[in-house]
């Protein structure tokens, strides 16, 4: 008896201080480890409250099923960009790189936490050479069902969101917030890029960055987009398309609606390659509704010569088709003259292009709307000046 209580105190308290293997602790090293083993053993894993983990190594969590994320705390990934330079996880779609792959089916995060991708230090070296491969915050890779809500993400070293090969893919009340202490720019910190996906909601979010809100990149099918404020961004746009020879892209039912656009190059776009040695594709059934934008550079805008030199795209008109496109009751005031710019590759390329309710007016003086080889219907059509044809 005399030494069983000593024994039991012994045993009690070392239980205690044994981390729970589902509720993660900081360690003061690299957590990444233990996050990839809860992931793999536990069915909810959580992160308190004004906890960080540091995450130093790649996360790998391809094939999870019915898991939870309780992120209450931060997810920080480390600034050891040598480390990341050689060790993210490479993804050939624009030779991107990623911090984290999440795949598999009937995965959540939500809590409130915050993905913190300390960006800085990429910032910094993107300054200094910008060959330096940046990772994308978070890529949800080959995966079915998934949630990711109430979450924070901020400085991302360059795009935040990656949705690769996903169905049924949610994304609701999410902040994102990318900031440079110094004078080097947060550059490519897109928000979403949405590709070869299918089902997928992005909704009730902020977002302030330095390049696309949300982008529907090759293959992005029945997306909507709600109730969204982009801050600074290069817009809502998709694309850009049809830029590799041999590959068909398509970009084909989606709406984004209510969506606040602020300090922007861009509202709503459609930007899809022409020119010689391209690729293909069709962009149908768009709508864009109940835009409101301020200081916004291009309110409205398709180029379907884009980077594509005027010459060229008579040459070579774009084969990505642009059909079923609806801009409805976008409002506010740009950030110069130019309001509207439907461009258009010759050889009715484009099609059913429906512009209306449109009132976003410049700061100050007569707006310009321009348009290229496009027959504009809708109760707006008549705001435009009769449209150049080329070729
Ligand atoms: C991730 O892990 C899975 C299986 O655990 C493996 O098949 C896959 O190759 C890994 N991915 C990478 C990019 O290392
Ligand atoms: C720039 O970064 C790339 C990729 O990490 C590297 O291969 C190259 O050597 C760097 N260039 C300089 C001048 O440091
Ligand atoms: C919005 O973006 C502008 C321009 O990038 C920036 O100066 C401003 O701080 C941002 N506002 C907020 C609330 O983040
Ligand atoms: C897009 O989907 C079409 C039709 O399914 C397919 O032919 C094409 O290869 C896909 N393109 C990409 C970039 O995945
Ligand atoms: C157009 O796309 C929307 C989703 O964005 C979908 O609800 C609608 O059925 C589609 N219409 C057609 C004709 O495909
Ligand atoms: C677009 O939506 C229509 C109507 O719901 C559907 O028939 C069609 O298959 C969808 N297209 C794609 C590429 O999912
Ligand atoms: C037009 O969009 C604004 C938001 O930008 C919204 O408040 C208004 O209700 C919309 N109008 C209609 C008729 O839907
Ligand atoms: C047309 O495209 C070709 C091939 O990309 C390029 O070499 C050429 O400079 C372009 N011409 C013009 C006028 O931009």
């Amino acid at each position: 008896m005399r030494i069983t209580i000593p024994l039991v105190g012994l045993f009690l308290a070392f239980a205690y201080a044994r981390p729970d293997l589902c509720t993660l602790t900081a360690s003061g090293g690299d957590d990444a480890p233990r996050l990839l083993k809860a992931m793999k053993t536990c069915v909810t894993v959580t992160v308190p409250k004004h906890t960080t983990l540091a995450i130093g190594t790649r996360l790998n969590m391809t094939g999870l099923a019915n898991k939870h994320l309780s992120l209450q705390g931060t997810l920080k990934f480390t600034p050891d960009v040598p480390y990341w330079s050689e060790n993210a996880f490479p993804f050939p779609f624009q030779t991107q790189v990623t911090f984290w792959v999440l795949g598999g089916r009937n995965i959540r995060i939500d809590g409130g936490g915050t993905l913190d991708g300390s960006g800085q230090a990429w910032y910094d070296a993107f300054a200094a050479n910008s060959s330096t491969p940046r990772p994308i915050v978070l890529t949800i890779y080959q995966a079915k069902n998934v949630v990711v809500k109430d979450i924070n993400m901020i400085d991302g070293p360059e795009w935040f969101n990656l949705i690769n090969e996903g169905e049924n893919i949610v994304y609701d009340g999410i902040n994102i917030d990318a900031r440079s202490t110094n004078a080097n720019k947060i550059h490519n910190t897109d928000g979403w890029n949405v590709y070869r996906s299918n089902n997928v909601v992005i909704q009730n979010s902020n977002i302030n960055n330095g390049d696309d809100c949300v982008a529907f990149k090759p293959n992005a099918t029945n997306v909507l987009i709600s109730n969204l404020q982009c801050n600074g961004s290069h817009g809502i746009s998709v694309g850009s398309l049809g830029q590799y020879d041999g590959i068909v892209d398509i970009v084909q039912n989606v709406t984004a609606i209510n969506v606040r656009m602020s300090n922007a190059q861009n509202g709503a776009r459609i930007k899809a390659w022409a020119g010689p040695g391209v690729g293909s594709g069709l962009v149908k059934n768009i709508t864009f509704q109940n835009f409101n934008v301020d200081k916004v550079d291009n309110p409205i805008v398709i180029d379907q010569c884009y980077f594509t030199s005027a010459a060229n795209c008579t040459a070579f008109p774009s084969n990505v088709y642009i059909e079923d496109i609806w801009f409805t009751n976008v409002t506010g005031v740009s950030s110069g003259p130019l309001v509207a710019a439907l461009s258009c590759s010759p050889d009715g390329r484009c099609n059913d292009i429906n512009v209306n309710d449109f009132s976003v007016v410049p700061p100050s003086g007569t707006p310009k709307l321009t348009c290229q080889n496009v027959d504009i219907n809708g109760n707006a059509a008549t705001q435009f000046p009769l449209c150049a044809v080329t070729g």
